[in-house]
């Protein structure tokens, strides 16, 4: 009743001004164009982050050289619970301290993103759908290094490389260069190191890499085994793909898509391969697609590197149709669940497209996103200690995401059915499994009865066994490790090592004596039992029935009292102190 008199007023000015004029979108940033520093870009990231909670969320991933946090922020409808199945995408930039571009459009877009979501339905649709993380800068001290007006890398590369003068698009690891000595990380720059393990460890789908100094769109791969420095395509299996996706920022880009946008530059439609360009040993582009299910495209945004803060909203407005077009293209191809017949997420699975040389694994939470252009293919998805699912045909549309999920079957596995290796008729077990039946041993063995059971079966099986101490409790009881395996007393190259740690709180004892009992179950089994066998013979594993001898000594059979009987084993310790 009370709204009565202001409801004509609404459809005058209300229904009337939108469905004549779109709502104008917000991009006030535009306004006193300036670069912000890391303080002030700090500042504003925190800033959105407080005043848009649920919406937006502030991460570090590690830090420079000169401790600057390398910020990213993810922006999301729900982005303190990524909902299942919604694609990560990233853009990572100024990674190359001095081409500054890309680092500012990032704060735009981070602005351009927050303040239309709920009024311009594309911004909405996006962030509803897309889990997006925004990286303005991989190099914050090249970028401090850096000087406005600059076009070119300064003398020696200061600004362009990190603060140890390296260039951090040379600093990953190579698929065609020979493997360094240590691990995939050992001697990489901090910056490096943080973005590898970003990388490796987030389910992302999709990233563009932004940089500066020219104006196109280069694809993997970057580098070759031809050695050559240019002029040699290097095809991925995804080729095809790649293409299509640097075509569509190129051809959102007025003048990225015209090819000629420098001086001596000619590019077929603003896109190149990244090695027939120039080769780049140890770029990022290639890591993101040979370890981990992430695509990855540059953008080079600007014949000028670092051009005066004044070309920034031209520079937006060349930019805005083309870094949401490329988001959006995250959508494109196959996704789903993988699951087993019970329901459960299965990890690390492979999805495999038949004749594609390149397999997507699974999320921690059975998730896989498989982008493809259009067209009709043959998947399956495949998981250690699984049977493959069925090949299914996929239709992929443009312009949509096909949903397939997989279901897989654990591989059969012989369950405790032991294959005798003598030729004898009966059952030569008893019922608790052993060979040598011994009612004795079903009670709680102490310190001294656990030590002579120890020593016992090393002496009765001194070719399977090896019995040693890894050190001393408080007050002096040997920590032994009884070692079962073939190969006892060394480790031998490709067989893995297992270990089972008993009763490290002293009072929960079940565990003790559980590993007391495999220890005979292994060892009589040995040569009788064709699992068994297999098991030494293929493991070495080391059983620690008692990692906590002193806290047992004074427990009491038959108590439940946690708490009473942790604070009697801190009291123990404190008198040896
Ligand atoms: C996240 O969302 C899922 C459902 O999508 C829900 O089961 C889970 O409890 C949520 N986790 C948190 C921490 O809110
Ligand atoms: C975005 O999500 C909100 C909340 O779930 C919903 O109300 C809205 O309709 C969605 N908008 C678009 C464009 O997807
Ligand atoms: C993809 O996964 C399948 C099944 O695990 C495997 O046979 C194939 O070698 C993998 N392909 C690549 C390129 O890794
Ligand atoms: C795939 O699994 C999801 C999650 O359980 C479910 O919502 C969806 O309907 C399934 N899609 C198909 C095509 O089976
Ligand atoms: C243990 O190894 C020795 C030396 O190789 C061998 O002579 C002996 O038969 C083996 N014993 C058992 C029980 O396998
Ligand atoms: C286990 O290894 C021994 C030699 O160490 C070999 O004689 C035996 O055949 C193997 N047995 C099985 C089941 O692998
Ligand atoms: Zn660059």
């Amino acid at each position: 009743m009370y709204l009565l008199p202001i409801i004509p007023l609404c459809v005058i000015f209300c229904v009337g001004t939108t469905l004549s004029t779109p709502v104008p979108e917000y991009e006030k940033f535009l306004e006193n164009p300036r670069y912000l520093n890391y303080d002030e870009l700090t500042n504003l990231f925190r800033k959105l982050e407080t005043e848009n909670t649920g919406l937006v969320k502030l991460h570090t991933i590690g830090r420079s050289v000169k401790n600057r946090e390398l910020w990213a922020l993810e922006i999301n409808s729900n982005v303190n619970n990524r909902t299942l199945l919604t694609p990560m995408f990233k853009y990572v930039a100024n990674m190359h301290g001095d081409e500054a571009i890309g680092r500012q459009l990032m704060v735009y877009l981070a602005e351009y993103l927050i303040y239309n979501y709920g009024k311009v339905e594309r911004v909405t649709r996006l962030m509803n759908t897309t889990d997006i993380f925004l990286m303005p800068s991989m190099n914050p001290d090249g970028f401090e290094n850096s000087e406005e007006g600059q076009c070119e890398s300064k003398d020696r590369y200061v600004g362009r490389e990190n603060e140890n003068h390296v260039d951090l698009n040379r600093d990953f690891p190579d698929q065609f260069e020979p493997q360094r000595a240590g691990t995939l990380l050992s001697g990489r720059q901090p910056e490096t190191i943080a973005l590898m393990t970003w990388i490796i460890s987030r389910p992302f789908v999709l990233s563009g890499n932004l940089h500066g100094g020219a104006v196109v769109a280069s694809y993997p791969f970057d580098d070759t085994s031809a050695h050559r420095t240019c002029c040699v395509e290097s095809r991925s299996p995804d080729h095809d793909l790649f293409k299509k996706l640097a075509l569509t920022y190129a051809e959102n880009h007025q003048l990225m898509k015209k090819g000629d946008a420098c001086s001596n530059e000619n590019f077929d439609k603003g896109i190149t391969n990244g090695a027939y360009w120039y080769e780049v040993k140890g770029g990022m582009q290639d890591f993101n697609y040979i370890h981990s299910n992430c695509f990855e495209v540059t953008f080079e945004l600007s014949c000028c590197k670092f051009p005066f803060a004044k070309e920034l909203p031209q520079e937006w407005k060349n930019n805005k149709e083309a870094l949401l077009s490329f988001m959006e293209a995250v959508h494109w191809g196959v996704k789903g669940l993988v699951r087993t017949e019970g329901g459960d997420a299965v990890l690390d699975g492979d999805v495999v497209v038949v004749g594609l040389g390149h397999n997507v694994t699974t999320s921690n939470r059975g998730e896989y996103w498989r982008m493809l252009l259009p067209g009709k293919y043959e998947m399956y998805a495949v998981a250690y200690g699984f049977l493959p699912s069925e090949r299914v045909t996929v239709v992929v549309e443009e312009g949509k995401t096909t949903i397939q999920n997989f279901t897989l079957k654990h591989e059969p596995v012989e369950q405790g059915n032991f294959k005798d290796l003598r030729s004898v008729d009966t059952d030569p077990f008893d019922e608790y499994g052993f060979v040598i039946h011994d009612n004795s041993i079903f009670k709680h063995h102490n310190y001294d009865e656990l030590t002579r059971y120890l020593q016992f079966y090393h002496t009765m099986y001194p070719n399977i066994t090896k019995l040693h101490s890894i050190g001393k409790s408080v007050q002096g009881r040997e920590l032994w490790v009884f070692v079962i395996s073939n190969t006892p007393n060394e480790h031998v190259a490709g067989k893995p090592e297992f270990k089972y740690i008993g009763n490290m709180h002293g009072n929960e004892v079940v565990g003790r004596e559980m590993l007391l009992y495999l220890i005979k179950y292994l060892c009589e089994r040995y040569g009788i039992d064709e699992r068994i066998t297999k098991l030494l013979n293929t493991t070495r594993i080391h059983l620690l029935p008692s990692m906590n001898p002193d806290g047992y000594e004074i427990s009491k059979e038959g108590n439940k009292h946690y708490m009473i009987l942790n604070v009697m084993i801190t009291e123990a310790n404190k008198c040896f102190f």
